[in-house]
């Protein structure tokens, strides 16, 4: 065999290998099992060859150091982002400790004001990373990307100064239709900051969970009820089913055994 045979046959019993573990279903796709290092470098430098050379060729707007812009990305952020990346002084969230990959904490990260503009527009594939650009302006892109630069640098009473001085969460026009965050009581299923609102959701026989009213904690995207089994009784929440027999949760329901303040 000449030498161009030989690479021929390697290259095939590769990617014969690659198949067959493919279909073998060897590799763990759980996101609480980390990916080999092989994988996760391969993927890790497609990321950032990719956000690099896309980012490259945006053009930065002027004026993103603007103390009106930065405040203006402070709502948004607040109420669209904190549950899966934080806020100066907050605990790690269910989304922020059980998504893979991890996304990442951008109160201690600092990223450049494009690449940031990019990733938020466009999200992540095959992460827990959305793409906002589908329902938000790019300006408003620009000003949580300018509002995420200074974030590294802000502590906790700062960040709230420029969130309360903000003009809450707005997208001013670039926002998809019938949008509104007037209260905390109201189930927008687009809310993202309360991923799983199921208030009002008929409790059939497949709905293990009752989700009454209580607001919705940051970060928190199940809303199971607040009061335990006896309280929830008195105010009526008692789980019907469909054959008739009604029930109270036992606490295991609540969740209130594993650190939630549900
Ligand atoms: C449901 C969880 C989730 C939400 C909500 C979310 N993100 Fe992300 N974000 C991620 C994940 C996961 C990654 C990392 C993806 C990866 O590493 O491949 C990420 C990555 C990023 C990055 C890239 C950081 C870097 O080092 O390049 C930025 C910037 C970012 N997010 C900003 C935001 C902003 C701003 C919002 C709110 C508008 C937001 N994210 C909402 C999960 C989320």
């Amino acid at each position: 065999m000449n030498t161009t045979a030989k690479t021929l046959l390697m290259l095939g019993l590769l990617a014969a290998a690659g198949v067959a573990v493919v279909y073998s279903g060897v590799y763990d796709v759980a996101a609480d099992v980390p990916h080999t290092r092989p994988v996760y470098a391969v993927l890790e430098l497609a990321r950032e060859r990719s956000i690099a050379a896309r980012a490259g060729r945006l053009e930065v707007p002027d004026g993103l150091d603007d103390p009106a812009r930065i405040r203006r990305g402070a709502g948004n952020y607040d109420a669209m982002c904190t549950g899966c990346h934080l806020k100066p002084g907050a605990q790690p969230t269910e989304l922020s400790r059980g998504l893979y990959p991890a996304p990442p904490d951008l109160t201690r990260t600092s990223v450049p004001v494009a690449q940031a503009f990019w990733v938020i527009k466009h999200g992540i594939k095959a992460s827990g990373m959305p793409a906002w650009g589908r329902s938000m302006g790019d300006e408003h892109l620009w000003n949580m990307a300018a509002f995420v630069r200074q974030l590294p640098q802000l502590d906790r009473a700062a960040y709230d100064a420029l969130v309360a001085g903000s003009e809450g969460h707005s997208h001013g026009g670039g926002e998809t239709e019938g949008h509104s965050h007037a209260g905390g009581d109201e189930a927008t299923p687009h809310d993202a900051d309360a991923p799983h609102a199921h208030d009002g959701a008929p409790h059939g026989q497949g709905a293990p969970h009752a989700h009454d009213e209580a607001p919705h904690g940051e970060g928190a995207p199940h809303g199971h009820d607040e009061a335990p089994p006896a309280a929830a009784a008195e105010q009526g929440t008692t789980h019907v089913h469909a054959d008739g027999k009604t029930h109270v949760h036992p606490p295991r329901r609540t969740h209130a055994d594993d650190g939630h303040a549900h």
